[in-house]
């Protein structure tokens, strides 16, 4: 379908953006991110007369430090995310409030997960500063998505997003960290239980369009964090220690919400978006067949290393 299709499905959904702005206003929180760092942890830094920042300072293991960065560096991106929703879908209206309402929301994880980082000496304040001026001077691109397209990506990257805090909490190994990622998961669940409600209601309205965004979107994820300087390096060692992996990809997000949508149940699709639920299938087919050479090997490799550790 064309640009101006996309456009009518978007005018269509105005009600439902609309209810579900309401809906998400009811029931999320106004919780204080001061609330949840441990601020007696923190002392000044060498300019204020303190010590400087060294690594055996961080009681994070490497990898826990690793996946905070790349999860708070990609919080930290916000003024593009805003940017880009802003553009898709218009300064007017619900989206309007939406956004900005997102966009406040969003604001709190960059700021509580990084006064955690500084407080504690988790992490290189230094490296982290200058990695965070890369990022953010990157940007963010997410190539000019159609709003259907949005909506859908923004579903998948919000839930993968609520994965991916809760088990670098939880890698932390350090209630006070937990306790933050999960309360930063709860903001990103009602975010993804807006989009995924707006693109159910888009199935009702555009079946086969919607079908064929689902599938592009499933076919061509990427997490918003690619522009982090050493993303792909890092991203290799979060999967390789289980914390977000192409299996938890697989199952932990993309399935739920086509299980949600009912991709594979609702009927009345013309052939295009017959065509779209094909392509789908086989996409989903090839990322579990991925995901499990992925941890057929990484399994291989403990395996290798405790052989050798003997
Ligand atoms: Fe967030
Ligand atoms: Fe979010």
């Amino acid at each position: 379908m064309t640009t101006s299709g996309h456009q009518a499905v978007l005018v269509q959904l105005e009600a439902v953006v609309a209810e579900n702005l309401e809906r998400h206003l009811a029931c999320a929180d106004d919780w204080m991110p001061h609330e949840y760092v441990p601020w007696s942890d923190g002392r000044n830094f060498a300019r204020l007369g303190g010590e400087p920042w060294s690594a055996e300072q961080s009681k994070l293991s490497p990898i826990a430090r690793t996946a905070l960065e790349v999860n708070l560096l990609t919080e930290d991106n916000l003024p593009s995310y805003h940017a880009e929703l802003a553009r898709t879908f218009g300064r007017d209206g619900a989206w309007r409030v939406w956004v900005n309402r997102w966009t406040a929301e969003e604001a709190r994880h960059a700021s509580c997960i990084r006064d955690y980082l500084v407080v504690t000496r988790g992490t290189d304040p230094e490296r982290l500063e200058q990695d965070r001026m890369a990022t953010l001077q990157a940007g963010f691109d997410s190539g000019g998505k159609p709003p259907l397209h949005a909506c859908v990506y923004t579903s998948f990257q919000e839930l993968a997003t609520r994965v991916a805090h809760r088990n670098a909490g939880s890698a932390c190994e350090d209630p006070v960290a937990e306790r933050l990622f999960a309360r930063i998961a709860m903001d990103e669940n009602l975010h993804m239980i807006f989009y995924r409600n707006l693109v159910r209601a888009a199935l009702e309205i555009a079946p086969s369009l919607t079908v064929r965004a689902i599938a592009d979107e499933v076919g061509g994820f990427s997490m918003p964090g690619t522009v982090v300087p050493g993303f792909a390096r890092r991203a290799a060692q979060i999967a390789q220690a289980g914390i977000y992996d192409l299996r938890i990809h697989h199952d932990d997000v993309i399935m739920p919400l086509v299980r949600y949508w009912q991709i594979f149940e609702i009927e009345g699709l013309d052939a295009e978006g017959e065509q779209a639920r094909q392509d789908l299938a086989e996409i989903l087919e090839a990322q579990d067949a991925r995901a499990a050479r992925f941890v057929a090997r990484r399994w291989e490799a403990r395996a290798a290393r405790s052989a050798r550790a003997h």
